[in-house]
């Protein structure tokens, strides 16, 4: 680990907050799946752009420092500022402080956990005081409040950040047992979906690398969708291979006789929740979003 942390130190920047920068310097390997930043250096130092770049997920190792009130609710009003259809909302957040209960609920623990709920129950009260027809009660409502859930939660990482505190996002919430969080946090049943837990505080200790990101060809495309070749397929497996790329989830996959990281990866950690789809799909339709076949 700590040859990995100084090979990284090489081509990182130490912030003035402590947090590690990758440099823009392009590895020798480069090759065409690495893209140039996209912006030049004074650019990144544009304070949201530092902030942005200095994200790294803390995976459980928070302190018992608890964030100051003021902090959280700065939080939670910037997040509530991320665009969303029609200006709906239509989601739940969830402020959780008792760090036992944190645990139950996602497994992880901080100093505040905010549960990020697609929800349309605050909508159907409204329709239903005003006596109007409203039913949410299709996927067409689900992944727009989806996605207005996970603009905020991210707006919320964000904004934290910017306040030097850490987080980590988890959608371990709807995996395994989910109706657990129906009793745990009084959720409606109806219309209501937890979409991804967000874990907020200060970490233990730093983690040794950032995680690296893949920036070019298979991600961004220019103009159309670019199809790719078996080549460009070569040229990202053998990327995820080298350790200063920072890519893979671990490095034990060689000392476990795989060949490349993603053979370890499609063959261990991709089918690891088999079944979470048909457990999700029977919770959609118990809430409401999608509809129950009968028989
Ligand atoms: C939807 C979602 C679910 C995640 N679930 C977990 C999780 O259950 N446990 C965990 O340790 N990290 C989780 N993460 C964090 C990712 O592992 C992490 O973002 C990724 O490895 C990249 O690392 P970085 O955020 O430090 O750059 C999750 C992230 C997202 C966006």
């Amino acid at each position: 680990m700590k040859s990995r942390r100084r090979e990284f130190l090489k081509t990182a920047t130490i912030l003035g907050s402590g947090a590690i920068l990758l440099s823009e310097t392009r590895p020798a390997h480069a090759g065409q799946n690495d893209r140039k930043p996209a912006a030049p250096a004074d650019l990144l130092q544009n304070p949201t752009l530092k902030t942005i770049h200095s994200l790294r997920s803390i995976h459980g190792n928070f302190t018992d420092r608890t964030i100051p009130d003021a902090a959280l609710q700065a939080i939670l009003g910037a997040c509530v500022r991320a665009a969303n259809a029609a200006n709906n909302q239509s989601y739940a957040i969830i402020a959780v402080k008792d760090r036992k209960k944190m645990a139950q609920i996602c497994g992880y623990s901080g100093s505040c956990l905010l549960v990020f709920c697609a929800d349309y129950n605050r909508m159907k009260a409204e329709a239903h005081a005003l006596g109007q027809p409203f039913d949410p009660g299709n996927m067409e409502f689900f992944v727009t409040a989806s996605t207005n859930t996970v603009l905020a939660a991210q707006t919320a990482v964000i904004a934290a950040k910017s306040m030097g505190i850490d987080s980590l996002l988890t959608n371990g919430i709807h995996r395994d047992d989910m109706t657990r969080l129906w009793t745990l946090l009084d959720l409606p049943e109806m219309h209501c979906f937890p979409v991804v837990a967000l874990v907020l505080g200060y970490p233990t200790a730093e983690p040794p690398f950032m995680m690296g990101r893949l920036t070019g060809t298979g991600v961004v495309h220019d103009d159309n969708y670019h199809h790719l070749t078996e080549a460009e397929v070569g040229e990202l497996i053998q990327k995820y291979d080298r350790p200063a790329e920072h890519l893979a989830l671990g490095d034990g996959w060689g000392a476990k006789g795989y060949k490349h990281y993603l053979d370890w990866y499609f063959k261990e950690w991709a089918t690891r929740n088999a079944g979470e789809e048909s457990q999700i799909l029977r919770i959609l339709k118990r809430s409401g979003f999608v509809e129950a076949t009968k028989g």
